[in-house]
């Protein structure tokens, strides 16, 4: 498949035509953002570990039941995948206590939580990404309540099947965000990336941090984060 021109550039990926008006080439960068994009930085290595990670799991999780946009691996940073409209929302799900959550409730990170949380922040850079709640995403036209209640029994299983993935690794999975997207014959599918960028990773023993959050907050140690993930989870 001939890779044709850009259709876009986000902060982490650039997105390009193929001969297929079906299929787009996703290539992943090792540029990194945090914050809304005002911490800028680039993580060496980080574009084709995500790139294989995010293939690999899309796989894994494609095998038990779930839709993503994943078609096939091109290069060390190159994948091709269905082209979708995504549905403006980060979904958001959290298992243990972390992050913006911790900050906004008052409570220490690690704080177990009692079941499983779902949050949705409509996607715009401009107003960073506001939570909303299901009656704003009804009432804004978003998704309507059955692609809803879909996207949520997809993150609930996706957290279930990642969580079982990881633990023999002795990785923690505390939280994550996935973004879906509805392909050009009707499918609501998982699309976006899973990786350091998107996950957070708490090595099981030590609660050491194996993602983004060392970029975040300078915690140092970034690419060797990225690169233990990497090792446990792909043997490279
Ligand atoms: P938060 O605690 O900052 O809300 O982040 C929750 C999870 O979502 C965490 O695993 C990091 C991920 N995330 C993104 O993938 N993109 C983003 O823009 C933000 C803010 C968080
Ligand atoms: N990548 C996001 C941004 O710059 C934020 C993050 O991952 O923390 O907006």
């Amino acid at each position: 498949m001939k890779k044709l021109e850009q259709l876009y550039e986000g902060k982490a990926k650039k997105v390009f035509a193929t001969d297929d008006p079906g299929v787009v080439m996703v290539d992943y960068k090792d540029d990194a953002t945090a914050f809304n994009g005002l911490k800028k930085g680039t993580i060496e290595g980080k574009g084709a570990i995500n790139n294989r990670m995010t293939n690999f799991l899309m796989k894994m999780l494609e095998k038990n039941g779930v839709p993503t946009h994943y078609i096939e691996e091109i290069s060390d940073r190159e994948t091709l995948v269905k082209k979708v409209t995504i549905v403006p929302l980060e979904v958001i799900v959290r298992n243990v206590a972390a992050g913006s959550l911790s900050k906004r409730l008052g409570l220490p990170e690690g704080t177990p939580l009692r079941r499983t949380v779902l949050e949705y922040c409509y996607k715009n850079d401009d107003l960073g990404d506001p939570m909303v709640n299901e009656y704003h995403i009804a009432a804004m036209g978003w998704a309507d309540e059955l692609t809803m209640k879909q996207i949520a029994e997809y993150a609930q299983k996706v957290n279930k099947l990642l969580i079982a993935y990881f633990k023999p690794l002795d990785i923690d999975l505390i939280d994550f965000k996935l973004e879906f997207g509805i392909t050009t014959d009707g499918q609501l599918v998982l699309a976006d990336e899973i990786s350091p960028d998107t996950c957070r990773f708490w090595d099981s023993k030590t609660h050491e941090k194996l993602d983004k959050d060392r970029f975040r907050r300078d915690l140092g140690g970034v690419e060797e984060a990225y690169r233990e993930i990497s090792h446990r989870l792909l043997g490279e």
